[in-house]
């Protein structure tokens, strides 16, 4: 099979993780006889150096021309770095936002799962991470907060800024329907998250996820108000399938789950749209902090290319032989430094890729 992907390597160590995970998929290539095509574009902070901004008509194009997308991670440090003296709008952070609209990636996957060789750097109690857990944070990216009207206004001698919130039963629909559809591959659980107490776009949010829910008799539904959702998280993360949530909400529920897992280097995520086309990306930062000194965990983006080869290309077999790679990885003992314990052999970003694309078989 050809496979077309663009890159985005984008900033900070974004351009090592994504090398790495070219490599693994390479290895995958030649042992599965498929032809992987890379097309490398520039986006964030990349691509403001270049061409003044953050995302061009030209890469959106390539992208939308392109089965899949893959990703490193982009911006820099806020408070040093001059991308952050342009206006919003030229920020890394705006070519992200942008790209997820133009492709309309509006379902995005971000699974927190506990890997029992990794169970120690689990900042939660031992007698909760003893149970494990395995969830998936669907998160709707295309409305809500990030894309409302937003404005500054100055009334009776002072500013007044301005963010709306949004939602239409079909954005909700759409994304009740991912995240149901989700389950039933999974436990067949879905926590739904909203704010349901306050807001009027989550009395919508819970009454449209209650009619999909109708066509999902399987799935366990259950409602959650995001203030007790964050509490639960640590309190008993073991309890969560699927968790569907707004764009806001799942913003910020995404990252406590990474870090109750302790390992978010090794968290994958996936921006889906209506067909089979998906932009990859892993779920961390660009941290500039350790950019260029081989330090990066590239697995969350290797983890990344396994789920582009299942959702975008239906090659379960070789997504199966990217995850065990990364089992057997870990079970063989290797870390990089963000997951490195005790009688573990410490390895850099690009050991890492190799002894990834060595176990593929
Ligand atoms: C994420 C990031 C982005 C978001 C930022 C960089 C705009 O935090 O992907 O979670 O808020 O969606
Ligand atoms: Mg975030």
């Amino acid at each position: 099979m050809d496979l077309n992907i663009v890159c985005i390597p984008g900033d900070g160590i974004g351009p090592e993780i994504v090398t790495e995970a070219k490599k693994v998929l390479e290895k995958v290539g030649s042992v599965y006889g498929h032809n992987m095509k890379f097309t490398d574009v520039l986006m964030g902070g990349a691509s403001i150096d270049v061409h003044g901004i953050p995302l061009t008509d030209e890469t959106i194009a390539t992208a939308k021309a392109a089965d899949a997308v893959l990703m490193g991670s982009i911006g820099g440090d806020t408070n040093t770095s001059p991308w952050y003296k342009l206006p919003p709008e030229k920020r890394p952070e705006a070519g992200l936002l942008k790209i997820r609209k133009s492709l309309n990636l509006f379902a995005n996957l971000r699974p927190a799962i506990l890997y029992p060789e990794l169970r120690g750097a689990c900042p939660l109690k031992e007698e909760i991470s003893e149970k494990g857990f395995d969830m998936l944070i669907m998160r709707e990216l295309t409305g809500g907060l990030y894309f409302g009207e937003r404005k500054t206004v100055e009334e009776n001698g002072q500013k007044k800024a301005i963010d709306t919130l949004t939602y239409s039963e079909s954005e909700i629909r759409r994304i009740a329907i991912k995240g149901f559809e989700i389950a039933m591959k999974r436990r067949k659980k879905v926590t739904s998250v909203d704010k349901a107490n306050v807001l009027d776009s989550s009395r919508l949010w819970r009454a449209i996820v209650n009619e999909v829910a109708k066509d999902y008799p399987e799935v366990t539904v259950e409602h959650m108000l995001v203030d007790n959702c964050a509490m639960q998280l640590v309190r008993d993360p073991s309890q969560f399938d699927v968790v569907l949530t707004e764009n806001m909400f799942g913003d910020i529920l995404s990252d406590e789950a990474s870090m109750v897992t302790g390992s978010i280097g090794m968290l994958a995520s996936a921006s889906l749209n209506d067909t089979k086309f998906g932009l990859y990306e892993p779920s961390h930062g660009s941290a500039p902090d350790i950019a260029g000194k081989d330090l990066a965990n590239p697995i969350a983006t290797v983890l990344s290319a396994s789920m582009m080869l299942r959702y975008s290309f239906d090659l379960d077999k070789e997504a199966d032989a990217i995850d065990r790679a990364v089992d057997k990885v870990l079970k063989d003992g290797y870390r990089t430094g963000d997951i490195m314990s005790e009688g573990c052999t410490k390895v850099g970003c690009r050991q890492m890729g190799d002894l990834l694309a060595e176990r593929i078989n």
